[in-house]
């Protein structure tokens, strides 16, 4: 917790960095390359899953050259802790009509995988053309329910990250770069 405005540094409570800004910046150039490869000519609807794909979003999609529509679905599957809940709640959905469009759902990190595959099946019953997911970071080894993103920036072990969108409690989504807590801070 911050004690002095003035002085608070987010990065400070890092005990490591697992993906420095450039690192994440230059895959974020790469994905962007494979995902305008793979809807050359198509218009896309981007689904961003709040909070914590917002940075995601907001830089991903600026490296796509394609025609594209945005909106966000608002899910909590954590609630001020590191231990996920086991049903993640749609607490907000989209307004875009994506009914035969090809739709691109985005979040920050595939953990256990019930995020996605709840988000996924509620916007398949809205009956797009296609639908395809992209994440930043995947905990591959963390898997509770059969589930496998399309586009993936990075594979990550079975730690809890903060950082680029990440929150711990809602902290530490502003920092440029995705790291780990010291221990002090894993707790609220
Ligand atoms: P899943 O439903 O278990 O796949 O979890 C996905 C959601 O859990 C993501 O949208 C994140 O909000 C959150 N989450 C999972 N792992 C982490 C982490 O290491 N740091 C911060 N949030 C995480
Ligand atoms: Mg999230």
């Amino acid at each position: 917790m911050p004690t002095d405005d003035s002085t608070f540094s987010p990065i400070n409570d890092l005990e490591k960095i697992i993906f420095d800004e450039a690192t994440i910046q230059t895959r974020l150039k790469e994905l962007g390359a494979e995902i305008n490869a793979a809807y050359t000519g198509r218009e896309l609807a981007v689904i961003a899953i709040i909070n914590g794909a917002v940075i995601f979003v907001a830089d991903m999609i600026r490296e796509l050259n394609l025609a594209l529509q945005l909106d966000c679905i608002r899910v909590s599957s954590y609630r001020n802790s590191t231990a996920p809940v086991q049903e993640p709640e749609i607490i907000d959905r989209i307004r875009l009509d994506i009914e035969g469009m090809d739709v691109l759902l985005i979040d920050d990190i595939l953990d256990t995988g019930n995020t996605l595959s709840n988000v996924s099946k509620v916007l398949r019953s809205m009956k797009p053309a296609s639908l395809k997911t992209c994440v930043l970071l995947d905990k591959k080894a963390c898997r509770s329910v059969e589930f496998e993103a399309d586009f993936v920036g990075f594979e990550i072990p079975d730690e809890f990250v903060v950082g680029y969108g990440l929150d711990f409690a809602e902290r530490y989504r502003q920092l440029p770069c995705i790291g780990v807590l010291k221990a002090e801070h894993q707790s609220s």
